[in-house]
């Protein structure tokens, strides 16, 4: 399955995806909205197509840009490790179903409009739950509310910075997001609402 790689930062779930050889995933292009990412290095160093686009092309106007260029490359699948901008809504059309996304917390909290990086772990500190975990899930017209793939929970701790508690789920990240993207593209689901079933 050809997949597109989206990333705005360093890059390290992509890495942790590339290092998991999974079956069946031919990442053929990394795209990032920021041209200096480390992301895109990442892509180049594994022999990979890369392409940076202004932020204004991710725009709803200017949607075209980046859809055209993914259906000229053929991609299938497209898979959002740190990206920073929002899919437009044709784009999310087109690949209804066939596009995921890795969040850094349980959701359905802690997601939605200015939930990114820190602001994330922040809200879970101040909220005083006492888990947080990553969240893998198809993406949707509304921000971070798509079918869920696969959640894990870690440990909240009284004595959390909020560099300890992203490190905590970064690592477990790492690991769901290879798993998530092995049972989309090698295993069979059914979606009922926002409820995903793996067979
Ligand atoms: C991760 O925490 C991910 O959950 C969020 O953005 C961060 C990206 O980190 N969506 P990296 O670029 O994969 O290291």
């Amino acid at each position: 399955m050809k997949i597109a790689v989206f990333g705005s930062g360093r890059g390290s779930n992509f890495e942790a995806l590339l290092r998991a050889k999974i079956p069946n995933a031919d990442f053929s292009l990394v795209i990032s909205n920021k041209k200096d990412a480390r992301i895109l290095e990442l892509g180049s160093e594994n022999g990979i197509k890369t392409k940076a686009f202004k932020s204004s092309e991710f725009s709803e106007e200017n949607e075209n840009i980046v859809l055209d260029f993914l259906l000229e490359n053929g991609i299938e699948l497209i898979v959002l490790a740190g990206f920073l901008r929002k899919i437009s809504a044709t784009i999310i059309q087109k690949y209804s179903n066939k596009i995921i996304n890795i969040h850094p917390a349980l959701l359905p909290s802690f997601g939605g409009i200015g939930m990114y990086g820190k602001y994330i772990h922040e809200a879970v500190l101040k909220s005083g739950t006492q888990f947080s975990g990553p969240t893998v899930h198809f993406v949707n017209e509304n921000y971070d509310e798509g079918p869920i793939i696969l959640q894990e929970t870690v440990p909240v701790l009284f004595e959390d910075s909020t560099d300890d508690l992203a490190k905590r789920v970064l690592e477990v990240e790492h690991r769901i997001f290879a798993k998530a993207l092995d049972l989309v593209i090698n295993g069979k689901f059914e979606i009922k609402g926002k409820r995903v079933k793996f067979c």
